[in-house]
């Protein structure tokens, strides 16, 4: 690179993101629990969809996500006008960060939140502020006093990655009304579908203007391959949203498989069923053997051990063995290792690693 081609501010301080580890070499049917996808992958209804897609892949999709966003609306009771669709929720995030942020604009999440957050704020020359959190938890009393006239945007994931924490309603209340009035408080609703009866902020985007919700498809959907999003909010922010997505940021075969998919509520409530109790069972046992973990209410456990060299020892053992789970050093947790909750019998494999690596098998 010549001295006089240089990108923008902020992009160089952007450390690589690196997703979960897919394989262990040597070990040809190694078990992924690192990226936190479901299980049991989507719905019979959505896979014949994406098949069917294949008859079209002449055409160009959709550039209004029309019949998407009208099921996701019909499905989830909202209206299909203030909803806009992204590739993956992280297109979403990116377009929040593009439209609403840039040089000397402050962008707050807290100490353990998504990666992704501080990226997408680098990545418009805004400044990334990161907030201390209680013992794992969001503090909205710390987030508040993080913001001044600066801050454009907060992030909050709830449940939060990595550590499957969550705050109340009234708590999310508190934080959208002390907001500076130029700041949105975006909702990350990424594994809202785990939690019974949650909107993932819903109603607080339909009433609010200052808070925004966002979805994704590559969750409990299980089509975290196939990269679909959406977002929720004020008509206004949608508006502005609408400008800088690409017309064809989706492609037909995502629009007709995220449809199909979201239609398929059967498909979302057997695997939200499935995982709060493999979750329950898993965190369970590793706290029978000295490995606590707070209580999640998200498809992962976040283990905690004794020292970044016991996680990094336990994390050696289950490779292994075949099982890849998530160091989360990079979200300031070198203690701990975030644990994707697999089907029955990945969970049963995790146990009894754990147990061997204890010497207690
Ligand atoms: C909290 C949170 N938000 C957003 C995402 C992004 O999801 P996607 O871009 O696949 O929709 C993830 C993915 O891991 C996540 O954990």
């Amino acid at each position: 690179m010549t001295q006089a081609i240089r990108p923008q501010p902020g992009i160089m301080d952007i450390a690589l993101y690196v997703g979960g580890d897919a394989h262990v070499p040597g070990q040809a049917n190694a078990l992924k629990l690192s990226s936190n996808e479901n299980p049991f992958g989507p719905s019979d209804r959505a896979k014949e969809a994406y098949s069917r897609a294949v008859h079209q892949l002449h055409r160009y999709p959709s550039t209004d996500h029309g019949p998407l966003r009208q099921a996701i609306g019909e499905v989830h009771n909202l209206d299909p006008d203030r909803i806009i669709c992204g590739v993956g929720s992280d297109e979403i995030l990116t377009f929040l960060c593009q439209a609403y942020a840039g040089p000397g604009d402050e962008v707050v999440f807290t100490e353990h939140g998504f990666l992704m957050y501080r990226i997408s704020a680098l990545a418009v020359g805004a400044t990334p502020v990161e907030v201390p959190e209680r013992e794992r938890v969001t503090d909205v009393d710390a987030v508040l006093a993080a913001c001044s006239y600066r801050t454009r945007l907060v992030f909050i994931a709830n449940p939060n990655n990595p550590t499957g924490t969550m705050i109340s309603t009234s708590e999310i209340e508190r934080l959208a009304d002390g907001l500076p009035p130029q700041a949105i408080l975006v909702l990350d609703g990424a594994y809202a579908e785990y939690v019974e009866g949650h909107d993932g902020g819903a109603a607080l985007a339909t009433v609010r203007d200052n808070v925004f919700m966002t979805r994704t498809f590559s969750k409990i959907y299980g089509l975290g391959g196939l990269r679909i999003g959406w977002g929720y909010g004020p008509r206004s922010i949608v508006d502005v949203l609408n400008r800088i997505r690409g017309p064809f940021n989706l492609s037909s075969a995502q629009l007709d498989t995220a449809e199909a998919a979201v239609r398929d509520q059967d498909w979302v409530a057997k695997c939200r069923a499935d995982n709060t109790r493999m979750r329950g069972w898993l965190a369970h046992a590793l706290a029978e053997m000295g490995v606590p973990s707070d209580t999640s209410m998200a498809n992962f456990v976040l283990a905690r051990f004794a020292s970044a060299d016991e996680a990094e020892a336990c994390d050696a053992h289950l490779k292994s063995q075949g099982l890849i789970v998530r160091r989360v050093t990079s979200y300031k947790l070198p203690q701990a290792l975030r644990i994707t909750v697999g089907d029955q019998s990945a969970c049963r494999r995790v146990a009894h690693a754990v147990a061997q690596w204890k010497g207690m098998r």
